[in-house]
């Protein structure tokens, strides 16, 4: 079959097969490198295999060592899985296999991200004329909009770093809270400002900046200095969001300055009248980043860019003019103006199926529900005798920490019940270290989790935390 048509409906089966078990499989997969490298490096064979066979043979030792992630107890880092009508549109992406960086290499494609666009620059309260673009993931979202923020504080000193560079280039100042996440120093890497060259302002007992603090920094800066300020709107750790509006307002008293915030997960607190007030006031920053493969659920890999000025997020980001290269007329949307990549995945399908199937109030059951959660299983946690809550659950964020029945020391007993927890195969989860405290992050951020999979996961931890 030309188009191999018996392989996909074989695929398709094994994929649903594979969804059909992921409720009930050990959340971590066989994670034995050396087994894993005996079944799956080979020698590049000389002659094609059957595709059969290949496929068969990947989705046996894939699905077996894959980690349960798009279940629902999958509490690590901040992860969604994937909504079945996203991963049924991702499954169409793949299919269509569109280049989605010009109109012309995928028309449907570059529309989609359109009225994706304007429905996020909506639901998140952003200025209407937004520019956006669709990236893989929440780092490349904060390099997209501190290009743009570059862009623009040199411009206003009559410096062009699209196409100057920054040799010669007037200093820019950047400010972030001391919990600001680190991808956006690493943005600051990439951009050739410095992941380290930053003002440090600090936060409180949650992770929050202190914003009087921020306005002391702002005092020792020379009101002509290029200058960025990155925000945080939802903690890694604690869930917490800085003082976005005060924040903000400091900033505007000086002219130009820009203002970034992270809300890779956090944004997503305003599609919920509950929550909302988290995020209350970002709507007069200049940027915004945020993940769809986080609190929205689509399948990896999906960021998103948000820049209020589209002129100046368009200047950073285009490429050079290539002759041979079809541009649509102006009113058609080429996705390549507005991303860090050229050829590309068509990343608006599964945010659009997503978006349409669960409309305004299924993503509002979704976050509220995920931080009802993150609620019920810290008020279980902190109920049992030696476990203590360390952060104020304001989002879908909790850390728990463990003092061990003989008096012990609570780091090493917190890191052994972390331990215990992934190896146990009923969830999993992480650690961080809070306030020189070791602790345990669960982030509750897949669409599928339910109350019995919140309680047996606290049975889990609890029984993790007693046995010797
Ligand atoms: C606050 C914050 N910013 C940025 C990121 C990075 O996101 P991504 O992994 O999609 O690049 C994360 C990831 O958890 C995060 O929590």
């Amino acid at each position: 079959m030309r188009h191999g048509t018996d392989l996909l409906r074989r695929t398709a089966e094994l994929a649903v097969e594979y969804l059909r078990t992921l409720p009930d499989r050990p959340v971590m997969g066989e994670h034995d490198v050396a087994a894993l490298r005996r079944e799956l490096v080979t020698e590049l064979p000389d002659e094609g295999e059957d595709p059969r066979e290949v496929i068969e043979h990947l989705a046996e030792v894939g699905g077996r060592a894959a980690v349960a992630m798009a279940g629902p107890r999958y509490f690590g880092f901040v992860t969604g899985g994937a909504l079945p009508s996203a991963l049924a549109a991702d499954w169409l992406t793949s299919t269509w296999d569109q280049n989605a960086f010009l109109y012309v290499a995928g028309p449907a494609a570059s529309v989609v991200e359109e009225a994706v666009g304007a429905w996020l620059v909506d639901l998140f309260g952003l200025p209407p004329a937004s520019g956006f673009g669709l990236v893989t993931g929440c780092q490349m979202a904060h390099f997209t909009c501190l290009a743009a923020a570059r862009q623009a504080v040199l411009e206003r000193t009559g410096w062009d770093a699209t196409t100057r560079g920054l040799f010669g280039a007037p200093e820019i100042e950047v400010i972030v809270g001391t919990e600001a996440h680190s991808t956006v120093h690493t943005a600051l890497q990439y951009l050739g400002m410095g992941r380290d060259r930053v003002r440090r302002v600090g936060s409180d007992g949650q992770g929050r900046l202190i914003a009087g603090e921020l306005a002391e920094t702002l005092a020792t800066i020379p009101t002509e200095m290029p200058l960025i300020i990155c925000l945080q709107a939802g903690n890694v750790n604690t869930g917490s969001f800085d003082p976005l509006r005060q924040s903000i307002d400091l900033a505007r008293q000086r002219d130009g300055t820009w203002v970034h915030v992270d809300g890779a997960f956090g944004m997503w607190a305003a599609a919920s009248p509950d929550l909302a007030h988290l995020v209350d006031g970002i709507g007069p920053a200049n940027s915004w980043a945020t993940d769809a493969h986080k609190w929205l659920n689509v399948p990896y890999d999906s960021g998103l860019a948000f820049v209020a000025d589209a002129a100046v997020h368009a200047r950073a980001m285009a490429p050079p003019h290539a002759a041979y290269l079809e541009y649509g007329p102006e009113q058609e949307r080429d996705e390549v103006s507005w991303v860090p990549e050229f050829s590309r995945r068509a990343r608006g399908f599964t945010i659009y199926a997503a978006l349409r199937t669960l409309g305004r109030s299924g993503l509002r059951d979704l976050v509220e529900r995920c931080c009802s959660l993150a609620q019920r299983m810290a008020s279980r946690l902190a109920a049992a005798n030696g476990v203590e809550i360390l952060n104020e659950v304001v989002l879908n964020q909790v850390l728990v920490r463990f003092t061990p029945p003989d008096g012990g020391d609570p780091d090493a007993f917190t890191r052994e019940v972390i331990r215990r927890v992934q190896a146990d195969g009923t969830l999993w989860l992480s650690g961080t270290t809070w306030h020189e405290m070791a602790a345990m992050r669960i982030s509750v951020s897949n669409w599928s989790t339910s109350e019995e999979d919140a309680d047996r996961s606290v049975g889990a931890i609890l029984r993790c935390a007693t046995a010797s």
